[in-house]
């Protein structure tokens, strides 16, 4: 299988920290994607902007002819009675005028909201929808405050971004524009003043704009490792009380939260430079401005009227350049953190895997890729385009090699052959590759050589899904969900009736204790079953995978937690369980495993002997070492 040999290998860490146009460009598509669903609401949220916008300029323009007309004596013309009428009505215009840029305002906000949450929503909903499709490589490779903080940090930027930056964005630079036509329009000379704190602004906030946006990665980064730290120390709290590692952990925390303070400082205090530098600028041209106004008014080149609407002019000139300085900040963090978004989104999905596969040529030409499917009458059947075979499971690993990562290989050359029905055991030392082998036969990874087949049919050909709907598998790690017992149990089925999951329970031999908690099966686990004993979610899970009812059974380690005796009690249940499915069983204690068809002793990813229990003995090897206890396992 060429296609198998060929699997991606990601980087330790696909987020990308250094900025360049490539990926601005890609944040910049990315949002693009959810904000094109809603541009309508967009084109009318600017629409509000442009109006708020135009009311302001018209109501700063609109104090000249009152000035002139009404209030200063040298340009005023008519009796006090007019002026007085005629001010009252310019006021009266003027209400109306601001009144616009209110409404408007009010309505840009409230359009502008809409449109971001509506976004983040999505955002929030196509992430999560994404990560579940990720293959089992990528958590195991991530810790889960850093995948939490996708959710967290970096939507929250975007939200923020969306919410006020865009809007402020549109605004600040028409304003600029409708400021310098008013401007020009009065005087050439006072306008050229104004615009030039423009390059000395830029000049000034360009370089710390460079530097900031560094310190400001930096400041995301950090505020990522500060999370994740918090994360797996509060999920590990047993432990670390168990082993007094609080000191060290509050050393370590300190240590990266140390460092989130020192890029947030560096950062920060870059960004807030910008502030009080182009104000200072500003001030500084304003009285500039205000001085050759002045004269140019006493000399009579220029009314009152002018000037003041000029000034007011000069003043709103620098307040939506400091805007966009503000936003800045704001924006580019936004853009890193939906890279980041728009990275994880981009990440390889199962199911692509699985289109691609389902596009080569040779399946398609052998029929597609199967299914599982169901008669209705408890049989199962192997279905593609082409052909339609029983699941009888049947399992075969042919010189299967592989490695979790190029460099180490774990599996080397493993071969074995389960009939139908039969029950074939794994014993060997912890990292032997046990689990391996079950990762690799639910498809969670993919090998690297040889193939792994069932009922004949080679398992990259069946449809991930269905893969695994054709067995019930015990994990190694158990894992519980905040619901009830029956919920948790019906995980595996989740038509499954009240009826179908007390049986299960009963034949994991779960039933006694559930029924010893005060609410029975209704009890509701919290925290990933914190508050039961391993042993007891260990039967759960065993529970769970009895439910599910698939034709092939994985036991990994089910009852390691197990006392004897209980383990005994269930022994019964899985016999039963057993019975007429194809199981592989993990198990630390060699008596639960001595009725196996096969046993394959596992050493350093090699299966080094096989054979059934009696065989295993008379060969005097490891096997006979461990049961007689002359070496132990580990
Ligand atoms: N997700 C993983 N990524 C990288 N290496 C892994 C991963 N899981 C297991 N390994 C390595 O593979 C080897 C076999 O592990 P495993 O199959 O879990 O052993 P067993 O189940 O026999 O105790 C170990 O050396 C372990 O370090
Ligand atoms: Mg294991």
């Amino acid at each position: 299988m060429a296609q198998m040999n060929k699997r991606p290998k990601h980087g330790p860490n696909a987020r990308m920290m250094t900025e360049k146009p490539e990926s601005i460009k890609k944040s910049l598509r990315f949002i693009w994607g959810y904000l094109k669903h809603r541009k309508g609401l967009l084109v009318l949220a600017l629409i509000m902007v442009g109006l708020n916008t135009v009311a302001f300029l018209a109501g700063t323009n609109y104090l000249e002819p009152i000035i002139d007309n009404f209030l200063d004596p040298r340009t005023a013309t008519g009796t006090v009675q007019q002026r007085l009428s005629g001010l009252a009505s310019g006021m009266v215009t003027l209400g109306c005028i601001y009144s616009v840029t209110v409404v408007s305002s009010y309505l840009q906000n409230r359009f502008m909201v809409k449109v971001s949450q509506r976004t983040i929503n999505e955002v929030r909903r196509d992430l999560f929808h994404h990560l579940q499709e990720l293959p089992v490589r990528y958590f195991d490779s991530r810790s889960t405050g850093d995948v939490m903080s996708r959710f967290t940090n970096d939507v929250d930027t975007l939200n923020e971004a969306l919410q006020n930056g865009l809007t402020t964005l549109f605004s600040s630079s028409i304003t600029v524009t409708g400021i310098l036509v008013l401007m020009v329009r009065r005087s050439f000379l006072l306008t050229f003043l104004a615009v030039c704190s423009v390059p000395l602004t830029l000049l000034a906030t360009g370089r710390i704009m460079k530097i900031s946006r560094r310190f400001f990665q930096e400041q995301q980064s950090c505020l990522g490792n500060v999370n994740a730290y918090i994360e797996e120390i509060m999920s590990g709290q047993k432990v670390v009380k168990t082993f007094c590692y609080e000191d060290r952990a509050r050393e370590e925390f300190y240590r990266r939260n140390e460092a989130l303070r020192r890029a947030a400082q560096l950062a920060q205090g870059y960004g807030g430079m910008m502030m009080p530098m182009s104000k200072n600028i500003n001030n500084v041209i304003y009285a500039a401005v205000a001085t050759v106004g002045g004269l140019m008014t006493i000399y009579g080149t220029m009314t009152v009227g002018s000037l003041v609407v000029f000034m007011q002019l000069v003043q709103n000139f620098g307040r939506p350049i400091n805007e966009l300085t503000q936003q800045y900040n704001t924006v580019v963090t936004a853009l890193a953190g939906t890279e980041r978004i728009a990275s994880v989104m981009e990440e390889h999905l199962e199911d692509e895997e699985e289109r691609k596969r389902e596009a080569l040529p040779e399946v398609i030409a052998e029929g597609g890729l199967y299914s599982l499917v169901n008669d209705g009458n408890g049989e199962f059947f192997w279905e593609n385009g082409k052909e339609r075979r029983r699941v009888c499971g049947e399992v075969r690993f042919a010189d299967v090699t592989f490695g979790y990562t190029e460099k180490k290989r774990i599996l080397n050359g493993i071969s074995l052959w389960a009939k139908p029905g039969q029950k074939i055991a794994f014993v060997g030392s912890t990292g032997a590759g046990k689990t391996t082998i079950i990762n690799l036969l639910t498809g969670f990874y993919q090998i690297d050589g040889g193939s792994i087949t069932i009922d004949g049919i080679d398992i990259s050909r069946i449809k991930n899904d269905d893969l695994r709907n054709a067995m019930s598998v015990v994990l190694q790690d158990t894992h519980l969900f905040t619901a009830t017992i029956a919920d948790n149990i019906r995980y595996a089925r989740p038509a499954a009736t009240d009826e179908e999951v007390v049986q299960a329970a009963k034949l994991a031999s779960a039933d006694p204790f559930i029924r010893r908690l005060p609410k029975g099966y209704d009890t509701v686990i919290e925290g990933d079953g914190g508050n039961l004993s391993q042993g007891q979610r260990q039967l759960l899970n065993i529970a769970r995978a009895a439910l599910a009812d698939a034709p092939i059974l994985i036991l990994d380690e089910a009852t390691s937690s197990v006392d004897t005796r209980t383990e005994r009690h269930i022994e019964r249940g899985l016999d039963a369980l057993m019975e007429g499915r194809t199981t592989f069983v993990i198990a630390h204690r060699l008596s639960t495993v001595r009725n196996s068809k096969a046993i394959l002793v596992m050493e350093q990813g090699q299966i080094i002997e096989r054979g059934s229990h009696e065989d295993l003995l008379a060969q005097k090897g490891r096997y006979y070492q461990l049961y007689t206890g002359a070496a132990e396992l580990d």
